[in-house]
């Protein structure tokens, strides 16, 4: 297990993994994720690295409540998740969490803002007008003014990307979860995509998880986190490699 010695006047966590192991008995027994113990603050652009197969989509899919735990606990502002029942859940992961995948995810039959606003729209707090007017807002930030009617399937792949972090951010969380973002893009898109974690951090106050295999991005990164394979989970504040 590892943990984390606290600094005089860190903002408290906004997510904490405590001891945090999954194991999976079926169809053979396999150990994803081992004794991960990991606090993360708001401001903060994290960067998560290891070897293919190392268990990072597996260790964010935990932070998510996309999965739950086989021992430890995962924490939201302090507050424990693991025996939460399931729209508790939800709701946690649609008002505190924004999730960027290394495929879109978009929906291709629908705009750039229809897509932005339909996290919104699920979680109900704003009226369609102020939710597409929000969406167009998050769409400009991004550099997309112009795009908000077009489908993402008649957009470069950085647009698209884009897309999908104003879909990210459309109910404001704290907390942006993402799982090589930058996979599929080219170093232009790449250090556009770098640029927005480090304001969204550091400007805007969310903590940034991402998951990286891109140098670039690492480097961007506040802290690294490396996770290898076939051992037990380790992490150094400022990891240089
Ligand atoms: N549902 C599952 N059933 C069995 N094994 C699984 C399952 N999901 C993942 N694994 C295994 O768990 C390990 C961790 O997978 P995970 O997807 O978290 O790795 P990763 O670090 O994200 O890899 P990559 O960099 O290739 O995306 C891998 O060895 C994988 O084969
Ligand atoms: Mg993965």
């Amino acid at each position: 297990m590892t943990g984390e010695t606290p600094h005089p006047g860190d903002p408290p966590p906004v997510l904490e993994l405590r001891s945090v192991d999954k194991v999976l008995v079926d169809p053979e027994p396999a150990h994803l994720v081992r004794e991960v113990s990991l606090v993360f603050r708001p401001g903060e652009f994290t960067a998560i690295l290891g070897p293919s197969g190392c268990g990072k989509s597996s260790l964010l899919y935990l932070m998510g409540l996309l999965d739950r735990p086989t021992r430890g606990e995962v924490l939201f502002a302090g507050e424990a998740t693991r025996d939460l029942g399931e729209g508790h859940r939800t709701r946690l992961r649609l008002t505190r969490l924004g999730f960027i995948f290394q495929f879109h995810f978009l929906l291709p039959e629908l705009t750039a803002e229809a897509n932005v606003a339909l996290p919104m729209e699920r979680l109900g707090r704003l009226t369609r007008r102020e939710a597409s007017t929000r969406a167009r807002n998050l769409l400009d930030r991004l550099g997309l003014a112009g795009l908000s009617g077009r489908r993402p399937d008649r957009m470069s792949g950085g647009q698209r990307q884009r897309v999908a972090i104003a879909r990210a951010l459309a109910n404001d969380p704290a907390i942006l979860l993402c799982d090589e973002p930058t996979g599929n893009l080219d170093t232009t898109n790449t250090a556009v995509v770098i640029a927005e974690f480090q304001r969204l951090a550091h400007e805007e106050g969310r903590a940034i998880i991402c998951v990286t295999h891109d140098a670039g991005v690492a480097e961007a990164a506040d802290r690294r986190i490396r996770m290898l394979e076939h051992d037990s989970f380790r992490w150094n504040r400022n990891l240089s490699f």
